[in-house]
């Protein structure tokens, strides 16, 4: 399986730095000789006012793929300021992030939220990617996996033969924090979630699991060799050209 390498811009620059980002990223593959992507899989999630313009942009590169950050869990109707599944697949995105753990803090998302919004996304054939982790507090307790477990079993849809998900790992204490788990927290994690994964589908293996929180071009390498991790999504450094496409090349 190809690695997936993400960048989640959040809710950061205007029009202008999109457009520039993306150009960059374009222009740095075009001329790049590593091959990193023949050998991942690129995906970016702007903000959505901004996805047309990087959409646009992307008319020269095919193979970068287009993702949003959050979708309604309404399939359509009056919900003011909602953005629907449907929505985002007609602007031409291919993925979704659900319950990253800053839309549970500050949006007061639950599981029962995340896995409706998980469901609605398979149903308009977009693949979510949804988001898992524990808090400081519940790693210091010796929660993390507990919390980790509940997660997966609560906002996991249970999944038809064709249907595909991706997981993304993120200690929500190493997001934008510059602090990581260690090798062995983070090899224990993933190989959790693959074991809970059987629970949800009959094939486990093709979900993609990826790590999250504070994935630099200097701890990229270490942290996406170890086994079940199969890529990353990335905060801060996907604001960097440089920074993102170093992280794909050590993938
Ligand atoms: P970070 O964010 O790379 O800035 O830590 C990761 C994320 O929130 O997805």
């Amino acid at each position: 399986m190809k690695k997936l390498i993400a960048g989640n811009w959040k809710m950061n620059g205007g029009i202008n730095d999109a457009k520039t980002l993306i150009a960059n990223i374009i222009n740095t593959l075009s001329t790049d000789d590593s091959q990193i992507q023949t050998r991942s899989d690129i995906l970016i999630c702007p903000p959505f006012l901004h996805i047309p313009a990087v959409r646009h942009s992307l008319h020269s590169n095919p193979h970068i793929a287009l993702g949003a950050q959050d979708c309604s869990i309404y399939e359509d109707g009056a919900h003011t300021g909602d953005i629907s599944a449907a929505m985002l697949k007609d602007s031409g995105c291919s993925h979704v992030i659900i319950g990253h753990s800053e839309r549970r803090q500050n949006n007061s998302e639950t599981d029962d939220l995340i896995a409706r919004k998980a469901r609605l996304a398979l149903d308009k054939d977009l693949m979510p990617i949804i988001c898992v982790g524990e808090t400081a507090q519940e790693r210091e307790s010796g929660e993390a996996e507990n919390i980790v477990t509940r997660q997966i079993r609560a906002c996991v849809p249970e999944l038809g033969t064709f249907e595909e998900i991706t997981i993304a790992y993120e200690p929500v204490w190493a997001i934008g924090t510059g602090k990581i788990p260690t090798p062995d927290d983070v090899t224990t994690m993933h190989s959790l979630i693959r074991r809970l994964l059987k629970e949800k589908t009959a094939r486990p293996e093709r979900v993609r699991i990826l790590y999250g929180g504070s994935l630099k071009p200097d701890n990229a390498k270490i942290l996406l060799a170890l086994p079940n991790v199969d890529g990353g999504l990335i905060g801060g450094a996907s604001l960097k050209a440089k920074d993102f496409l170093a992280i794909a090349a050590a993938a």
